[in-house]
């Protein structure tokens, strides 16, 4: 309720459970939000980095709109269940580091330092010298599509999924009013099937090394902040 007042309105559009919390059953947080959307506080919920069980015993008591998962050419899980399900249940998918925390750009390099204090950037292992290095061939594979596109690389990372599901929403971050305007011209930049196809064969060619890190997804530390007092 203070969120609400803080964001001057009175009711949420899409409200999102960040995490799971693993001492309150997922349907029963579903149920809850069955209640709210009844009450209109609530138009929709979504999940975030949840897997497709726990989002299937959910979306069976309350409709999930969207679901916020890590997803770019260099982290593919959600392809193998949480898009094929969320395709066939009508369910958004809002991909979060879509651009894989900047390195898709190209524009970080080996030796590039992120010194900021919260910068988390230093703790995503795929940012390290070795890991920047050996994933050189997606970057490279990006060069090649981004000269013929006439687009940035982050534009095609950013395009290629556009292209990919007709049901994606990539959230890219970023501090700086430029790159929000680029990353927001990916919805121009269009791959005709024949491109895709060819891009896709040559990410899939490529081994990928490192992955981003589970610095939000610790459930237990989450869930031993929020316990429930009730029972
Ligand atoms: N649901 C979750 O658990 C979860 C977890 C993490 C993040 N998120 C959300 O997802 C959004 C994006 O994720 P993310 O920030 O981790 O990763 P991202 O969008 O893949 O990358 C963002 C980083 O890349 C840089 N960048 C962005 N566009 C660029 C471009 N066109 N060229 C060069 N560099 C570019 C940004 O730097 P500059 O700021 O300097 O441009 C920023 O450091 C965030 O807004 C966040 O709210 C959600």
């Amino acid at each position: 309720m203070q969120s609400m007042k803080n964001l001057q309105t009175d009711y949420i559009d899409l409200y999102y459970l960040h995490r799971v919390n693993e001492h309150v059953s997922f349907e029963e947080i579903a149920a809850a939000m069955g209640r709210l959307i009844k009450e209109g506080v609530v138009r929709a919920w979504g999940m975030s980095q949840v897997d497709v069980n726990i989002l299937a015993k959910a979306h069976a008591v309350t409709s999930v709109a969207a679901v916020q998962n890590l997803y770019s050419m260099l982290e593919r899980d959600c392809e193998k269940d949480i898009f094929p399900y969320c395709l066939e249940h009508n369910i958004g998918v809002v991909p979060f580091s879509p651009i894989a925390s900047g390195f898709l750009s190209g524009k970080i390099k080996a030796d590039t330092q992120f010194e900021a204090v919260d910068d988390v950037r230093k703790f995503v292992p795929q940012l390290s010298r070795e890991n920047i290095i050996a994933n050189q061939p997606v970057l490279d594979i990006l060069a090649e599509y981004s000269a013929k596109k006439h687009a940035t690389n982050a534009q095609i990372s950013l395009a290629w999924m556009l292209h990919k599901y007709p049901n994606v929403v990539p959230i890219p971050g970023s501090k700086n009013q430029e790159r929000i305007l680029e990353n927001l011209g990916a919805a121009d930049v269009e791959l005709t099937d024949e491109e895709f196809r060819a891009l896709e064969a040559a990410l899939d060619a490529c081994t990928i090394h490192g992955h981003r890190g589970i610095m939000e997804t610790e459930q237990s530390a989450f869930g031993n902040k929020w316990k429930r007092t009730d029972k």
